[in-house]
């Protein structure tokens, strides 16, 4: 019985057959990780890659892959990340690692969300997984009051974003509806965004399960 690692390291490798050239738009997190070391064999293929956290950039570089500042490419074909959460819809919920806005603009710029994941973040249902929101630091306490007000009940993490800012992580939320929910966090003033990526779902998910890897789109 494969471990985890061992399914994270094989959907990785499998997500290289979508990378063709140009510029990759690389996630963040232990999947990711899997990813850009997988996309370092192939690292000729490509022009570089633009990274969602610092901690991928710092990765991509230690591999002699050139990082792009977001704001110097016109767009990416593909943006390959993993997921907390992950429904059949393709519908995600991120930011486990903190990387949920710089995640969600980098994929903005791509034309394919390859979402990478071994079975267990497949769920019928989004919510389990505490929803991560990022905050500017001054609304924290009244961003708080109103995700009370929508049902969760948000904690403060002790970490600080690659932006400055702070992340609440909403626990008790089950998510029946996440195009809404999404946009409806977004709303509250002070929020910056939040984990669930589903006005945008991914493209494809690639799933690592114990009989090999699985392709829904
Ligand atoms: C980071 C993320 C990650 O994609 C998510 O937390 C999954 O991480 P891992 O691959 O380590 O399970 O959204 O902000």
């Amino acid at each position: 019985m494969a471990t985890q690692d061992e399914l994270k390291q094989q959907v990785a490798a499998a997500a290289v057959s979508y990378v063709k050239g140009g510029i990759i738009g690389v996630g963040t997190g232990s999947t990711a990780n899997f990813f850009i070391d997988e996309l370092a064999k192939v690292k000729s293929k490509i022009d570089g890659a633009v990274a969602s956290s610092e901690a991928t950039a710092k990765r991509l570089k230690a591999h002699g892959i050139e990082v792009f500042d977001l704001n110097s490419v016109d767009g990416m074909e593909i943006y390959v990340d993993g997921a907390d959460e992950v429904t059949e819809h393709l519908h995600m919920l991120k930011g486990g690692g903190g990387a949920l806005t710089r995640e969600k603009i980098v994929a903005a710029c791509a034309k394919k969300f390859i979402c990478i994941a071994d079975a267990s973040k497949l769920v019928p249902v989004m919510g389990k997984f505490p929803l991560p929101v990022e905050v500017i630091p001054m609304a924290r306490s009244y961003v708080a009051r109103e995700l009370v007000k929508l049902g969760g009940q948000p904690k403060l993490r002790d970490f600080t974003t690659d932006n400055g800012n702070v992340i609440l992580d909403v626990f008790g939320l089950q998510i029946l509806n996440p195009v809404e929910l999404e946009a409806k966090i977004n709303q509250i003033v002070g929020v910056v965004t939040n984990g669930l990526f589903a006005a945008r779902p991914a493209n494809v998910l690639l799933l690592a399960t114990a009989e090999g890897v699985k392709t829904y789109e």
